[in-house]
């Protein structure tokens, strides 16, 4: 049977108290929704429909690359209204997975099990057992026969007896399309909320001879919805915990799992060591045996093999050879490449600067627009002067070439190979190979000075 995929995205939220739809909150820097898509998708259905409501738009833009049949819910009359707008979109031949874009750590096994205990009558839903379960819907089972689910009773409905059942519905569900248009339609609103509950289609089956099956979840944790933002917090830092397992399962030693944060999605070889309050977001590439000091960010970059970054380092979008050393205290910015064994030092800056095998920065420099050559050594205090208040422009330094103490490049500028630049220098006209450029005043000094005094009051 084919699949398609429902996800209830419609609803403001109200709970987070903020003007994002709820959706949009961020987990592990990507929306709670993208999150719900993303493992939906992992089961290839045909088609996933997303119900978009409040803010819409905002919702829609938010989730591009992906193909999404959206589907308007114009007011947000309940979790079964919100259902029954897809269902014109769907095939009465497919097996239709409900998801809530608010339950973002459900894992793709979890939905796997669900779509296998559903079929084109029988409905599945997944359950969880929570020892507090707060005013998430209960699950009513027969009492001569527990395997047996009579119905969903939302909290605000429940009985006292209803209320202290600790299996709760998860939210999520699965069933014949044929059926479910046939279950939604019978939906009511006479209940607490006045809204029309997708949890009704369970007592609505078993009156049709449709069978329900319970699925459980064996970590209740993961079908926790998100409702306010202590519970994104919470939510945030187990599935944290997740990708810290990954990153020790792939042989990376980290100082403390709880004191990483993963925004995106990283490899990394064996023999790595993250020390703590590293952050790393989007596409990360670690090679084997690289090492992270404490408060370093890396974002989208390539990091080779023995790299090691001390503290307070931050990386974007660059690529890093192996064997070079970083910070502490370092800014490596869009563009930067760097060869082997590259060393940069505290406080240097690079953007868009290429730097050959070998080539040190130490200490106090910018390198912007910038391409250096094999074995240079920078001095401290070096700035290439890429930006004359209209354009950008480049600075072209060949291999071994000495940048003395407190120069001043000014780009555009050639400093061609084995060139060596007098400290304090300002260069503006090319250096040629072997020459040494000395760009600064002469200096003078001036027998008997006498200090200015201070004035008697
Ligand atoms: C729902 C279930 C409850 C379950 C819980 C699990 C119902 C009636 N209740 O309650 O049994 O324990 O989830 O987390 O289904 N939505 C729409 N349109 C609407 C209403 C809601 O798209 O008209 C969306 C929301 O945006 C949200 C999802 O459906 O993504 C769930 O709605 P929410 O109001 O959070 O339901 P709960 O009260 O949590
Ligand atoms: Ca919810």
């Amino acid at each position: 049977m084919t699949l398609e995929v429902i996800v209830l995205a419609a609803g403001k939220g109200t709970r987070m108290r903020s003007a994002l739809p709820k959706v949009l909150h961020l987990l592990a820097g990507q929306a709670l929704l993208a999150h719900v898509v993303r493992t939906a998708t992992s089961l290839t259905p045909i088609t996933t429909h997303v119900i978009v409501g409040h803010e819409a738009q905002l919702v829609q833009g938010s989730l591009t690359g992906t193909a999404i049949n959206w589907v308007v819910q114009k007011e947000q009359l309940g979790t079964g209204h919100a259902v029954s707008q897809a269902l014109p979109h769907v095939n009465d031949a497919s097996v239709v997975l409900i998801l809530a874009g608010d339950v973002p750590l459900v894992t793709q096994s979890t939905l796997q099990a669900c779509v296998d205990a559903a079929c084109s009558d029988c409905l599945a839903v997944v359950t969880a057992y929570f020892d507090e379960p707060g005013s998430l819907g209960r699950i009513v089972r027969d009492e001569k026969d527990s395997t047996h689910i009579r119905k969903i009773v939302e909290f605000k409905d429940a009985t006292p007896s209803e209320k202290a059942i600790c299996e709760i519905n998860s939210g999520i569900m699965a069933l014949g399309g044929r059926a479910l248009k046939e279950l939604i339609g019978k939906l009511d609103n006479d209940n607490a909320q006045g809204e029309f509950y997708l949890t009704d289609i369970v007592a609505l089956a078993n009156q049709q001879g449709i069978s329900v099956h319970g699925v459980p979840v064996d970590d209740a944790h993961e079908v926790s919805g998100i409702n306010d933002r202590r519970e994104l917090a919470v939510a945030e830092r187990r599935y944290q915990k997740r990708l810290a397992d990954d990153l020790m399962n792939a042989g990376v030693t980290l100082a403390d799992p709880a004191r990483l944060d993963v925004r995106g999605q990283v490899t990394a070889g064996e023999d790595c060591f993250i020390d703590v309050n590293v952050v790393l977001k989007g596409d990360v590439k670690l090679g084997y045996g690289v090492s992270i000091g404490s408060g370093v960010v890396i974002e989208d970059s390539i990091l080779g093999d023995n790299v090691r970054v001390e503290p307070n380092t931050v990386i974007q979008g660059a690529t890093i050879s192996a064997g070079c050393t970083l910070g502490p205290f370092a800014r490596l910015r869009p563009g930067t490449d760097l060869g082997v064994d590259v060393h940069i030092g505290n406080f240097v800056e690079t953007k868009k600067a290429v730097l050959g095998d070998r080539t040190k920065a130490g200490h106090l420099a910018y390198l912007g627009d910038a391409i250096l050559g094999a074995d240079c050594n920078i001095g401290a205090g070096t700035i290439t002067c890429n930006y004359d208040g209209v354009d950008k422009h480049q600075t072209r330094i060949g291999s071994d070439v000495f940048v003395g103490t407190n120069s001043t490049l000014v780009a555009p500028l050639v400093i061609d190979d084995g060139a060596f630049v007098a400290a304090g220098s300002t260069i503006t006209t090319r250096v040629r190979q072997n020459e040494l450029a000395v760009g600064r005043g002469k200096q003078r000094n001036i027998a008997g000075w006498t200090r200015p005094g201070k004035r008697k009051s």
